[in-house]
């Protein structure tokens, strides 16, 4: 949101300072997406390819988020959500892992100077920035960043084998994309303080039972009813699916009255959209609405 929608609103000043700060990209070089990726796989698929599908693949180092990968990632998802065509992303890893979290490799020698001074990991956070919902398909190992990718989608689905966990502490760090505010969100403080402070990962049932998880499906499965729950999405208006997904969003950071008052605002601002009109006039005249995504 726009610091002057946000006025407008009457929102808190916290809020519209976080607005302010946030809903800008966070700067990484981005060019426009290039005509291979290294270290992920992207299709456009479902209904005429409304469906994003983004699989990380870096299979020896069971999707470890370097650099490299990380770029890829925020490059196709700002591709795709620029995309006029695509209603809803998918981001999958692999049967065994979905990502084993930060490369360590590549952090080993770094120095709390350089990241504090280059804002290392601070890119990550354009994975929650997009306007199109994102959906996480977890089979294998989500661990460390990998949970915290996870958790910046909008939806999570699990495959039955899969593992959510934050080991940071057992290599001597804490986590740095989330794992300490989003997961705690979630799943609350005690069993966020569990997870964090002895590092042991939880199952796919554990993390359905606690609220980390939409839904669970059989690992060969996953993959294909994420594409389906996302072409479900993308069957909708777009301009109403954002709206949506802004208002809820909003509830992980405002207190009850603001978000209330956010989603009233959002709900009358739908009432300016032909979307709203012909969804109504489509349902009095019992045919299927033709949305135009205005
Ligand atoms: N970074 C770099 N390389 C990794 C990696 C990681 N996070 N996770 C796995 N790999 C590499 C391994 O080094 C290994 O490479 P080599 O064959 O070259 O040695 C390869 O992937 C396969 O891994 P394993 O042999 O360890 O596979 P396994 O099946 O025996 O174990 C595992 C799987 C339990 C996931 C184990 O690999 C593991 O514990 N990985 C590290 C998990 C972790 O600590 N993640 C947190 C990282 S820190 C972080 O994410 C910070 C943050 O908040 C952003």
């Amino acid at each position: 949101m726009s610091l002057a929608r946000s006025k407008v609103f009457g929102l808190t000043r916290q809020y519209i300072h976080q607005q302010a700060t946030t809903s800008v990209l966070i700067s990484r070089n981005f060019c426009a997406a290039p005509p291979s990726y290294q270290y992920i796989k992207t299709e456009k698929t479902g209904t005429d390819g409304r469906v994003a599908l983004i699989q990380l693949n870096r299979p020896k180092a069971l999707n470890a988020l370097c650099d490299g990968l990380m770029t890829e990632l925020t490059q196709a998802l700002t591709a795709f959500n620029n995309d006029k065509t695509v209603g809803a992303i998918v981001i999958t890893g692999s049967e065994k892992a979905f990502a084993a979290g930060a490369d360590i490799k590549e952090m080993q020698n770094k120095t709390m100077a350089e990241n504090y001074t280059t804002g290392f990991l601070e890119y990550w956070e354009n994975v929650s920035k997009m306007r199109k919902p994102v959906i996480a398909a977890v089979n294998g190992y989500a661990l460390g960043g990998g949970c915290e990718v996870a958790m910046m989608c909008d939806i999570v689905y699990a495959g039955e084998k899969a593992k959510f966990g934050q080991p940071e502490i057992t290599i001597g760090t804490i986590p740095g994309g989330g794992g300490t505010q989003r997961l705690t969100r979630a799943i609350g403080k005690s069993r966020a303080m569990e997870m964090n402070l002895t590092g042991t990962p939880i199952s796919a049932q554990e993390a359905s039972d606690w609220g980390l998880v939409a839904r669970i499906f059989p690992p060969e499965s996953l993959v294909e009813e994420a594409i389906k729950k996302a072409d479900k999405i993308a069957s909708h208006s777009k301009i109403i699916v954002q709206l949506c997904k802004e208002a809820t969003n909003a509830s992980q950071e405002l207190p009850l009255q603001e978000g209330l008052r956010l989603e009233k605002r959002l709900f009358h601002a739908t009432f300016a959209t032909n979307d709203r009109k012909e969804g109504m006039t489509a349902f009095v005249e019992k045919r299927k609405p033709a949305w135009t995504d205005s």
